[in-house]
């Protein structure tokens, strides 16, 4: 029966689906996109589904990341009330495609060529044994730095840094025209993201991979290892005394009204800048983190369908499905999420000059060897490892009592031979 509505739409097309009443029914979708920008991306969403007479249930777990929903996923799956689609990514979407509850969108995926309209990296992400599971939305840089160009005029600074030493030179005039040079919002995954762009920028891409993405015993426990949990410490003295715990977007917040000089952050972080309207080059300004220019750490937004019982039900869900992979979908989205389309060939004409720079970037390092899965956001490790090393990373961000050396000494104990 589903395979027969992807037909209806896929053949007969979406005319025929749009002025079908009796074929609506309705989407329940699990995320976490509260923030500002992140809502007005979601709306875009909710706005095309509507326009073909589906109802769309949403269902928010909020907190950024995404931790607290996929606790909740797990409640809703185990009671047998699974939603339709959620936002579900990286090594995750194999975790539950082994406990047999995700809804096969091969015949849908091979009829549009999903093969040929996706970069390989993100399509084995999406298949499961060879056959599509997921659906991906966009292409996140992870390892960007972003500033207020006013409060880096402010305080004498003219160029972006492009490794710690300019980096802390940058940080300390800004703290000392009073600004804080480091929003940072103190919640274990924004600490995972700082620390990882420190790892790839200290390290070096061979680095990342040996220590962040292998669990490498030696790579863990070596000098840039070392250094590396230096640099993260030494960038907290920047941070701000009511960190701890803040949000995300509360922190990109301090950023754009000017009370703060950089973030490190993901380009989500690009969709507040520009709900508030600013624009880079003008009011921000987006760059490579620290010694980073040449690498790019990649996540990749997907969204993974559930099998349902209702006929009307899975429906809607195959019409969402065939809408995410769909360029007019996967522009207008991310205009506004900050990403880039997943979609190769999507026009970049209407994108803005941090959005070209990761398209270009996101080509650019694959051909270099140089893309790498962003381990904080869920791309490269099984969730239970995921969670090891961000617990590790955050206590030693967080408690300065905890050494560099009894860090490394925990890292290393998650380096068994298990299967990731
Ligand atoms: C990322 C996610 C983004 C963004 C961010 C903040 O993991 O991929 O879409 O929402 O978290 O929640």
């Amino acid at each position: 029966m589903f395979l027969s509505y992807v037909r209806c739409c896929l053949l007969s097309c979406a005319a025929l689906c749009a002025g079908a009443v009796a074929l609506a029914g309705e989407v329940e979708v699990l995320h976490y996109w509260t923030s500002g920008g992140e809502a007005k991306s979601v709306d875009e969403l909710k706005g095309m589904m509507a326009a073909r007479g589906h109802t769309w249930k949403d269902f928010t777990v909020e907190g950024g990341g995404g931790q607290n929903a996929m606790a909740v996923l797990k409640q809703r799956v185990l009671a047998g009330t699974a939603p339709a689609a959620a936002l579900i990514k990286g090594p995750a979407i194999q975790e539950w495609a082994d406990l047999n509850v995700l809804t096969s969108l091969d015949a849908m995926a091979s009829f549009e060529k999903w093969d040929d309209l996706l970069p390989k990296v993100v399509a084995d992400q999406m298949k499961h044994k060879g056959r599509y599971v997921a659906v991906p939305v966009n292409v996140h840089r992870v390892n960007w730095l972003w500033a207020n160009s006013a409060v880096l005029k402010k305080a004498g600074v003219s160029t972006m840094p492009k490794n710690y030493e300019e980096f802390f030179a940058a940080a300390d005039k800004i703290k000392a025209a009073g600004f804080v040079a480091v929003a940072h919002g103190g919640q274990d995954w924004q600490d995972f993201t700082v620390f990882e762009s420190v790892a790839l920028g200290v390290g070096g891409p061979a680095f990342y991979n040996n220590a962040l993405m292998r669990l490498d015993k030696s790579a863990l426990g070596s000098e840039d290892m070392k250094k590396t949990l230096e640099v993260f410490r030494r960038i907290k003295a920047y941070t701000d005394d009511k960190s701890p715990g803040r949000d995300w977007n509360v922190t990109t917040d301090m950023v754009i009204k000017g009370n703060a000089g950089f973030q490190f952050m993901g380009d989500w972080a690009k969709g507040e800048f520009m709900a508030a309207g600013q624009q880079p080059g003008k009011e921000f300004t987006c760059t490579a983190a620290p010694g980073t220019e040449n690498a790019y750490t990649f996540n990749v937004d997907s969204f993974a369908m559930f099998q349902l019982r209702s006929w009307e039900a899975q429906k809607a869900q195959g019409y969402l499905a065939y809408l995410l992979m769909g360029d007019d979908f996967q522009k207008k989205f991310n205009l506004r999420k900050g990403s880039i389309p997943a979609r190769l060939n999507t026009s970049m004409d209407k994108f803005d000059d941090c959005a070209k720079a990761s398209s270009r970037d996101f080509v650019a390092t694959s051909k270099a060897g140089t893309l790498l899965p962003s381990v904080a956001h869920g791309m490269a490790l099984s969730s239970a490892y995921q969670a090891d090393m961000r617990a590790i990373v955050s206590e030693y961000w967080r408690n300065e009592k905890t050494t560099v050396a009894d860090t490394v000494v925990k890292l290393q104990r998650i380096a068994a031979p298990k299967q990731r």
